[in-house]
């Protein structure tokens, strides 16, 4: 079941960045200025030190490091999750062929003629295919980017139609590269049960047949980054989300920490990993999904390519019961997480407000 809309939108005219890139306007239609408590601070974000940036995490010493190495890498991992939500991870074990690979199909297809892309549409209201996701009403303001998405576990959620035949190599690299991302997954999901003191096959056991979907984001090069968004502040709904960024990609990831928006520096061949909303809800808010945005450059492009990693639509979730004890009672109420992933596809990207579905008291933040 793939979750779908069921009420009627209108959603207006829906501008193609690159599109408007190429017509080489310097003004920027107004769907796309963001009123002014949205717009970026390039200047206050750019120079940032470097120092404030999320931990690396070595997954070779979580596979084969000695014990002090492993027990080093599980702190390190545990100190990420509840205060950032966010890390990067080195030495994933993933073919480096395989991640240029990707990279270049997804290139190839966004810089096809729009004509030809948009045989794959993404229809309002729907998260597969090429265009705006999370577009809901005329006056809405759009994101500089643009997506192709699709469902690719269980082949349920797949829809046949959306797959491009062009470039010709691109279904086959969609399908190793979300193999290979999925063993991590599973591995990391496994590292961090065990960061929390559970045992380390708690999520696999729990998810069922895990939900696997991708996005590539493209961010044109904007003549204005500091009117608009590459992409609304949010939270992913996922329970663990893992972000490739293009080869030599400007900054452009920014996570939203202590009320400042700080930036991801790219560490080469690192993929960056997030918690999403669901790990949030299980560990009952101990471990974090952090609100996050994309922001754009005013000379280059910037791609990236989006693994969303979460429970089979059929199982409930809750607080696990290690989680909740006197002193940290339950934040959030059990619900079915297919239930989640529609109102989380069915509403605007809007920072963490999607997560209000779950929590106890709505106005609890913390
Ligand atoms: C996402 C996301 C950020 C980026 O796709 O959910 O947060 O840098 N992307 O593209
Ligand atoms: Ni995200």
């Amino acid at each position: 079941m793939a979750p779908v809309l069921d009420f009627p939108i209108n959603v207006g005219r829906i501008d193609d960045v690159q599109e408007l890139k190429k017509a080489r306007k310097t003004e920027i239609p107004n769907r796309f200025v963001r009123d002014m408590a949205e717009r970026p601070m390039l200047a206050a974000t750019t120079h940032f030190p470097l120092s404030t940036s999320i931990p690396v995490i070595d997954l070779s010493k979580l596979m084969r490091g000695n014990k002090q190495e492993f027990h080093y890498e599980i702190l390190k991992l545990s100190s990420s999750c509840e205060e950032w939500g966010f890390f990067q991870v080195i030495n994933h074990g993933i073919d480096l062929d395989l991640l240029e690979k990707i990279e270049k199909v997804a290139m190839e297809f966004f810089m096809l003629p729009v004509e030809e892309k948009q045989k794959y549409p993404m229809a309002p209201g729907t998260v597969q295919g090429y265009g705006q996701a999370f577009v809901f009403s005329e006056d809405q303001k759009l994101d500089w980017c643009n997506m192709f998405a699709l469902g690719l576990v269980p082949h349920s959620i797949r829809n046949p139609k959306l797959w491009p035949t062009n470039p010709p190599t691109f279904s086959e690299t969609v399908e190793s590269y979300s193999k290979e991302i999925r063993k991590l997954c599973k591995d990391l999901l496994r590292f961090i049960a065990l960061s929390l003191g559970v045992g380390g096959n708690v999520f696999e056991e729990m998810f069922g047949v895990s939900v696997q979907a991708m996005r590539m984001n493209y961010y044109p090069a904007c003549p204005r980054p500091d009117l608009v968004l590459g992409l609304s502040p949010h939270s992913d709904g996922s329970a663990l989300t893992v972000l490739q960024q293009g080869k030599g990609s400007t900054v452009g990831l920014q996570i939203l920490k202590n009320g400042t928006w700080v930036p991801i520096q790219p560490v080469r061949n690192a993929l960056v990993i997030n918690i999403g909303d669901t790990i949030e809800v299980l560990t009952n808010g101990r471990y974090k999904s952090s609100e996050h945005r994309a922001v754009t450059h005013k000379e280059k492009d910037r791609l990236s390519i989006v693994t969303f990693y979460a429970p089979s639509y059929e199982i409930e979730i809750g607080p696990m019961a290690e989680m909740v004890d006197e002193n940290n009672p339950s934040k959030y109420r059990r619900y079915n997480h297919g239930e989640y992933s529609k109102h989380y596809v069915t509403n605007k990207l809007q920072g963490k407000k999607t997560l209000d579905f779950a929590k106890i008291s709505p106005k609890n933040t913390f």
